[in-house]
């Protein structure tokens, strides 16, 4: 195996004359992910199968246009982005903190979405190679004071770091000057067999939670939350994706409520014909596992791949939906005194 690198190219251009740039980040153990400043995204994640053979087990596109066509945005799948301020939604875009009324872009139906209309995921980060102990890259973007409707000056950075172990690591950390919420995330669809199975219904996945967030039908949690047992919410040992899907309307887009806490092992997923494992691991108290059921066929990705319903399916760890207006649930409110910080990683490997 060669040695960990982390090298930088150019990606492209934003329509206003911004250069963005990709960061190739190798760890010497056949793990390869390269990075875009324009979103944070992880366009590429090369992976062993098996046989040793690397396959790119994330969706996304050679170049940057291919995140600004208006195909993608009329789409909004958000692949592979980090996601900001507030992953995933604000029941109609409204939240009350400290006796204030703050209103956010309602992007989503009658909700706001994944941090409104120019999120984390549609701006240029700044870059900074880390090489000690492995090779690194750390992203940090400052997001101004009512930027996109939320209260304070937001520091955010993010470093992205290959483990030798076949982790991509992502430590997010975060600052504010007033009292603000909070909820980071990355959005990569994985799709362990590489592109050699259109859909992923036949990766195995295992979630270790044993409830869920009931939703309503805009997808806001009642509050309730609801022991998986007995449903096809039920990951609680290992089941195809495919199995059960279609008991569940619209296929799965829910939060699962994550057993235990501090950073531990929350989800496993296997790909049976290429014998590709990932596991992630998070201190996050959700995990959002959609099921790529918006993915309709209008987007030509790498390698000409057309992503279809289906085509990949991503974990966010995260805080619960609407967790702003859901006193009950664990607090997303970031303070002036408080340093934001958390970690998830995504492991790979092979079983056969
Ligand atoms: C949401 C989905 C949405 C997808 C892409 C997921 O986090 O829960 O409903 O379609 O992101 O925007």
């Amino acid at each position: 195996m060669s040695q960990p690198s982390i090298t930088a190219a150019e990606f492209g251009q934003l329509p206003d004359g911004q250069a963005v740039q990709l960061f190739t980040l190798t760890n010497g153990q056949g793990l390869e992910a390269r990075i875009s400043t324009y979103g944070g995204i992880v366009t590429h994640l090369l992976a062993p199968d098996k046989n040793g053979q690397p396959g790119d087990v994330v969706l996304g596109f050679d170049s940057v246009e291919g995140y600004l066509s208006e195909a993608y945005q009329e789409a909004g799948p958000y692949f592979g982005a980090l996601i900001g301020r507030y992953g995933n939604r604000i029941r109609e875009g409204r939240f009350s903190l400290d006796g204030q009324e703050y209103t956010l872009a309602t992007n989503n139906g009658p909700n706001h979405l994944h941090g409104g209309l120019k999120g984390f995921d549609k701006v240029v980060w700044q870059a900074e190679v880390l090489v000690d102990p492995m090779p690194g890259l750390r992203l940090t973007y400052i997001s101004a004071n009512g930027e996109e409707g939320y209260p304070g000056t937001l520091t955010v950075s993010v470093v992205y770091m290959l483990t030798p172990d076949n982790g991509l690591r992502i430590s997010y950390a975060a600052t504010t000057d007033q009292a603000t919420v909070l909820n980071l995330t990355n959005h990569s669809y994985f799709n362990l067999s590489a592109g050699a199975s259109a859909d992923v219904l036949g990766h195995e996945l295992q979630l270790h939670a044993g409830r869920y967030t009931v939703v309503d039908d805009t997808l806001i949690p009642t509050g309730e939350l609801r022991p998986v047992a007995g449903s096809p919410f039920d990951f609680s040992s290992p089941h195809a994706i495919g199995t059960r899907i279609g008991d569940v309307p619209g296929g799965y887009d829910h939060n699962w409520v994550l057993d235990g806490e501090d950073f531990r092992l929350v989800a496993t997923a296997h790909e049976p014909t290429s014998g590709r494992t990932l596991e992630v691991y998070t201190d996050q108290p959700g995990v959002q596992f959609y099921s790529g059921n918006f993915l309709a066929g209008t987007l030509t990705g790498k390698h000409g791949t057309v992503y279809g319903k289906h085509a990949g399916f991503c974990l966010e760890t995260q805080h619960f939906p609407d967790s702003p207006n859901q006193p009950e649930f664990t607090s997303t409110v970031l303070r002036p005194e408080e340093l934001f910080s958390s970690v998830t990683e995504y492991r790979f490997g092979v079983k056969s």
